[in-house]
């Protein structure tokens, strides 16, 4: 059934809606190999199982025509030298765009095509961030004092695939050296023609 015409509101103050009808979590145990220094995640969960982000969503129909939009909010912290960040993925439907809105915080959006062309945007209050289609996405907050808040919207029936970027990883890693990101090399990363 298609939509009907609604509204909600982004609190000013900490970015997020006054009205939500899907609340997702992801905690540190669901990244299992996300992260690039195994043996701090596994010292980590053994000691605690933190929360790194929240995503409050509007639920709508998976018409093609409907946007999906919703709010991600990324917690500060690191395993071992990474920033938390979320999982990333390719739309089902690769030929499908998303738009990104950053209302608090400090990120960067780590982009990757099917082919290894890969691009890193920064986030502030105010940034706009376009994810072309083929795109592959994640959000890392670079700040380790405050959460990443990003308004965001994609075609409804665009659909995620986690497993590809999972399988390939990233080719670009954001480590915190002294107090500042850096955009490094994953050497875990696999070039197309080794997939
Ligand atoms: C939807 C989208 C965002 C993410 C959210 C969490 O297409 O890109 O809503 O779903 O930022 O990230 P993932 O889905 O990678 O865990
Ligand atoms: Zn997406």
């Amino acid at each position: 059934m298609p939509q009907q015409p609604s509204s909600f509101i982004l609190s000013m103050t900490d970015g997020l809606p006054d009205r939500f009808d899907h609340h997702t979590t992801r905690y540190l145990s669901a990244m299992r190999g996300q992260f690039i220094d195994q043996k701090a995640y596994q010292e980590r969960l053994t000691k605690e199982d933190p929360l790194l982000y929240d995503v409050f969503e509007i639920k709508l129909s998976e018409m093609p025509g409907e946007l999906q939009h919703g709010v991600s909010v990324i917690h500060p912290g690191k395993v071992g030298d990474e920033y938390f960040m979320t999982k990333g993925h390719f739309h089902l439907v690769l030929d499908t765009a998303e738009v990104y809105y950053c209302l608090r915080g400090d990120g960067v959006m780590v982009m990757e095509t099917p082919e290894g062309d890969w691009s890193v945007e920064e986030m502030h209050p105010g940034t706009v961030v376009y994810v072309p289609p083929r795109w592959a996405h994640r959000s890392v907050n670079v700040n380790l004092e405050s959460d990443l808040v990003l308004f965001f919207v994609y075609p409804s029936n665009a659909g995620h695939d986690y497993g590809s970027i999972e399988q390939q990883g990233f080719r670009k890693l954001i480590l915190d050296r002294d107090g500042r990101y850096e955009i490094v090399d994953n050497p875990n990363w696999l070039p197309p023609d080794l997939r």
